[in-house]
């Protein structure tokens, strides 16, 4: 059982459904005469975005994109790979790229660089979580669920070597799985 693999649970699955409610009802004020086309970076943020969408009362559309660059080791490379492109067009669109997790930052900076380059009428940056504490690049998000110690979580959406995505909630991972 994955749940064996838990040191603790960080947010419950009540936790995080009231947090992206909020988050949803935040976007909602935001946008108001404007439709926000909302980018998901593959693979950590699937959940989120599918809560987050659902909790977005306005018109809004959806893409997604994937990037690597964790491997399977548990800190950032600072190398990022594009995997899959945006299926539209961004210029002159409001655009919010929605992440699990924002840490290093290596992965943001240089994905709102790109997207940058697109001329989109805004960019705005929501994560779930934000280390901080972990920053080398500076990229602060706009939109942010939670703020969180330097700690290595799975669940929601986040994983271990592609593991533990399907958790219900966020948890610590005990060391002894990533030491071996
Ligand atoms: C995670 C997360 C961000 C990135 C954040 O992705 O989704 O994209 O790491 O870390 P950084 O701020 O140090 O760059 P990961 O590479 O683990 O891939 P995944 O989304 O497929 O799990």
């Amino acid at each position: 059982m994955l749940h064996q693999d838990i040191e603790r649970i960080l947010f419950t699955e009540d936790e995080l459904r009231t947090r992206v409610a909020e988050m949803g009802a935040q976007i909602d004020q935001d946008y108001v005469d404007r439709k926000p086309l909302l980018i998901s970076v593959l693979r950590g943020s699937f959940i989120f975005m599918a809560d987050l969408v659902r909790s977005i009362t306005r018109p809004c559309t959806v893409d997604f994109m994937a990037v690597s660059s964790y491997g399977a080791g548990v800190t950032s490379s600072g190398q990022v790979k594009i995997v899959k492109d945006l299926t539209e067009q961004i210029e002159g669109k409001d655009i919010i790229v929605v992440e699990d997790i924002l840490d290093s930052g290596n992965t943001l900076h240089y994905l709102l660089q790109i997207l940058q380059a697109r001329h989109p009428a805004s960019i705005r940056l929501c994560t779930l979580l934000d280390k901080p504490s972990r920053r080398i690049k500076p990229v602060e998000a706009d939109y942010s669920g939670f703020s969180i110690p330097d700690e290595f979580v799975v669940g929601y959406g986040l994983d271990y070597a592609e593991q533990y995505r399907n958790l219900p909630y966020i948890g610590i991972l005990k060391p002894c799985v990533y030491q071996k």
